[in-house]
């Protein structure tokens, strides 16, 4: 391997050259107190920050940063700290999947246009892992990725609390008058007791697993509990590596190949992946010019179980069992030569390298494959009538009884019409009664928010159902659970099959034939399709409009078009 020589520093370009723009440049360095010898013959380190007050998530972010300062110190490096979007999934609206573009823009244009040689990412809550890595890779510098890690496991009355999941549950028990307030307040105390992103495998959880298994982390730091010390230490440990791997040129090309995005799809497979990792999974790797399709998700699925024992998909544990019991190495050991061990990770090393060492401490957290929580990979892909670009569903995370369905829909067009009908405890319908929400997609949501698991209605609530078959467009959460089917692509908003679908029409789902279709005739199909008009753009002006314009569908990652690897020519390093 060729070391790179100081003179050749990206950073160099903005602070060697003995004339006035580099004077500028040298002069508001020692602005901020800064020498000659914090920059000179040493890489300059990007840490894009996503701390902020509007993300609970991160809230250790302001401390870790100072950690991986020292470790960029400690190796030689200079950092430079830089704030980027931070993407809450509790509080954006209508949904942070609306924003997952426009931060991966900004972290793009960030690492371009700043006179930084490499970046130490920090992020965490579920879009802000693929909007880092989409616009770093996009970037193109040496970077790694440090997962803010999960929060501590929730506490309610002694019972452990998952993220999310815990949420919707007790929901459907006060909704059923089964719980009291104060009960439900306890709840709402308990179930987030520290920084750190969700605990269950959710979205969170999963990403951060698949930034680790795309070789984008140090080796085992997606596990690690946000408020544990060994966390600090990771964080110190990024800073070192990022500076090293500046000096090797570790490009996110050598890293993010065909083997290392493969190894991430069976990862998450493995965890019992939250839907949503779905669509960032191909967004992240098309950015790397891969052409990762739904018919290769479910054909990894097929052959890959779920072995992580974690809510909403096992019974039980939560992300801080899953780091006792030996994390995300252990994970993989039990996974074996299912992976690709060669792959190249960010340490410039395979990743198959030391796994041996890794241990298993608890089988029944981390199962081996021959006692898995579920027997295919979490997620299954489907097709059909309904669905020519594909849907998603969660069979890990359903009633089995529904595997093979046949139902009549009951069909609403907003989430409003939906809620009025899930709250009336009169409105026709029975437990094989197929609930629909469409014009909830990447451009009907907009943003194709996590409506997903549409609630229960009231009335099946009452009579002890506990889950029916659902039909979407949308996302939901990953930590959301049922016969949840999403990402129907193309969307009902302009005008997918969905769009055609009338209350009382026969759906039918079959997960082990892949196959969503509506029992309605081609040409009454085709006389629908002609009598549809298209609804108004939810836009006019702004951020919305270009969205609307660019966004592609939930089977392409829904990045923006003119993001694609492939679209025109590489942007050109700036002018200095
Ligand atoms: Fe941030 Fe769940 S809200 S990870
Ligand atoms: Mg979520």
């Amino acid at each position: 391997m060729t070391k790179k020589r100081p003179q050749d520093l990206r950073s160099a370009r903005w602070f060697a050259p003995d004339d006035l723009r580099s004077f500028g440049h040298r002069s508001r360095a020692m602005q901020m107190g800064l020498s000659r010898e914090d920059w000179e013959g040493k890489p300059v380190i990007a840490i894009l920050n996503t701390w902020s007050e509007a993300q609970p998530c991160h809230m250790h972010f302001r401390d870790r940063a100072e950690f991986i300062k020292k470790g960029i110190l400690q190796a030689g490096g200079m950092p430079m700290e830089i704030p980027t979007h931070s993407l809450s999934e509790s509080f954006l609206k209508p949904t942070s999947m609306l924003y997952r573009n426009l931060a991966a823009m900004d972290v793009e244009e960030q690492l371009r246009a700043h006179p930084v040689d490499g970046a130490v990412l920090m992020g965490g809550c579920d879009k802000s892992t693929p909007a880092l890595v989409m616009g770093a890779v996009s970037a193109g510098l040496p970077f790694l990725y440090m997962p803010a890690g999960p929060m501590l496991r929730g506490n309610f009355a002694g019972q452990a609390l998952g993220s999310g999941t815990d949420g919707w549950k007790y929901w459907d028990e006060r909704r059923a008058g089964t719980i009291t307030d104060e009960q439900w307040h306890g709840v709402e105390g308990g179930i987030a007791r520290s920084y750190g992103h969700c605990m269950t495998m959710g979205t969170a959880s999963t990403m951060t697993a698949i930034a680790e298994a795309l070789g984008l982390c140090l080796p085992g730091a997606s596990s690690i509990p946000a408020p544990d010390a060994g966390h600090q230490r990771m964080a110190a440990a990024c800073g070192r590596r990022a500076v090293e791997m500046v000096w090797e040129d570790l490009t996110p090309d050598k890293v993010l190949t065909e083997a290392a995005v493969r190894n991430a799809v069976t990862v998450a497979m493995a965890t019992g992946c939250s839907t949503n990792a779905i669509i960032h999974l191909i967004a992240m790797a098309r950015r790397a010019g891969i052409a990762l399709t739904l018919a290769d998700l479910d054909a990894i699925g097929r052959t890959t179980p779920v072995i992580a024992n974690v809510r909403p998909s096992g019974q039980g544990y939560l992300m801080e069992d899953f780091y006792y019991a030996g994390g995300l190495r252990a994970l993989m050991k039990e996974l074996g030569d299912k992976l690709h061990l060669g792959a190249i990770t960010v340490t410039g090393r395979p990743i198959g390298e030391g796994l041996d060492e890794a241990q298993n401490f608890n089988p029944d957290v981390i199962r081996p494959l021959s006692n898995p929580v579920y027997h295919e990979g979490s997620l299954a892909v489907l097709k059909g009538n309904l669905a020519p670009d594909g849907a998603v569903i969660k069979p890990a995370a359903m009633t089995p009884d529904f595997y093979s369905h046949t139902g009549p829909a009951l069909v609403a067009d907003s989430y409003d019409e939906l809620k009025a009908i899930v709250d009336d405890e009169h409105h026709p319908m029975t437990p094989d009664t197929v609930l629909v929400l469409r014009n909830a997609g990447p451009q009907g949501g907009p943003g194709m928010p996590e409506w997903g698991m549409l609630p229960m209605p009231r009335a099946l609530l009452k009579q002890g159902h506990r889950d029916m078959v659902r039909l979407s467009d949308a996302r939901m959460s990953g930590t959301s659970y049922g016969a949840c089917i999403l990402h129907v692509a193309p969307e009902a908003y302009i005008g997918g099959p969905l769009a055609l679908l009338k209350t009382g029409d026969s759906v039918t789902l079959d997960v082990p034939g892949r196959r969503l279709d509506m029992e309605v005739s081609a040409q009454e199909i085709a006389a629908r399709r002609a009598a549809w008009t298209p609804p108004p753009p939810r836009y006019e002006r702004g951020y919305g409009a270009m969205f609307a314009r660019h966004v592609e569908q939930a089977d392409k990652g829904c990045d923006f078009d003119f993001l694609r690897t492939d679209y025109g020519g590489p942007a050109p390093e700036p002018e200095i």
